[in-house]
């Protein structure tokens, strides 16, 4: 059991978040943002990013590693902030909670007459955002554009996909990545729009008790540039920065 006894003990919170990348950053931030701290354990698995165009059994085996790798942390909680690795999880699982239960109610929730959901290939392809109101739009060049660098301009990128909907209303951003992009899209159309933000809502959702911030994060690979990109997004924080060994997770 995921910390009960730490719990317990009166201990700090140890919650995990797991993304294939900048994407879990975005939500760590968020979860600061909206005043949910604790010792945070982030897991990047930039190995394996993006995650958008693997299959179910790619999926399953690093969402294991990932949860191994949890326990062996003894985190009381985790957030599997990526989307597209949330689409392959038992949602019956007590131990992790995801996006989609609380951006699908905002779905149902939206009286929007014209409604964009943008996801990754792979969660779009799952259809867990797939309603009858939906325009489901898959986006493979977003993440790979955030990744390269979180400051660049994605002006065009984002013209490219709202090519077809000029009049779109609501905007659903199925991927936690894609908050980055929330500014430009908002720019992008000169009538107002509604944006349902998956890292959010996501962590809306979240309750636990709080503990003082600290940020832990280890990554499956490690480059100048993920060193960078993480840096530039948690530029007011403090954390430590890791590469994983390859003996701390059962199957890497
Ligand atoms: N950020 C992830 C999501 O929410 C996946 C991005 C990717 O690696 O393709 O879907």
């Amino acid at each position: 059991h995921y910390g009960t006894s730490r719990r317990q003990r009166g201990l700090l919170m140890k919650i995990g978040i797991v993304d294939s990348g900048l994407g879990g950053i975005v939500v760590l931030k968020e979860c600061i943002q909206q005043h949910k701290t604790a010792h945070f354990i982030y897991y990047g698995d930039y190995q394996h990013s993006p995650y958008g165009n693997k299959n179910d059994m790619q999926l399953k085996s690093y969402y294991q590693a990932a949860m191994s790798f949890f326990l062996k942390q003894n985190c009381d909680l985790v957030i599997v902030a990526c989307n597209t690795l949330a689409t392959i999880i038992d949602p019956t699982e007590k131990r992790c909670v995801t996006p989609i239960i609380a951006v699908q109610k905002k779905i149902i929730e939206s009286s929007s007459s014209n409604l964009i959901v943008l996801a990754t290939k792979r969660t779009i392809q799952s259809k867990v955002y797939d309603f009858q109101k939906c325009n489901l739009v898959a986006c493979p060049r977003f993440v790979k554009k955030i990744e390269k660098n979180p400051q660049s301009d994605y002006h065009k990128v984002v013209c490219h996909y709202f090519k077809k909907y000029p009049d779109a209303k609501t905007i659903v951003l199925g991927c936690t990545h894609y908050q980055l992009l929330k500014e430009t899209i908002q720019n992008h159309f000169l009538h107002p729009i509604t944006i349902i933000d998956s890292s959010e809502e996501l962590v809306r959702q979240l309750s636990f008790k709080n503990s003082p911030l600290k940020i832990d994060l280890y990554v499956t690979k490690l480059t100048r540039r993920i060193q960078k990109n993480i840096a530039t997004l948690l530029k007011n924080e403090s954390y430590q920065l890791q590469k994983i060994k390859k003996d701390e997770i059962s199957s890497f």
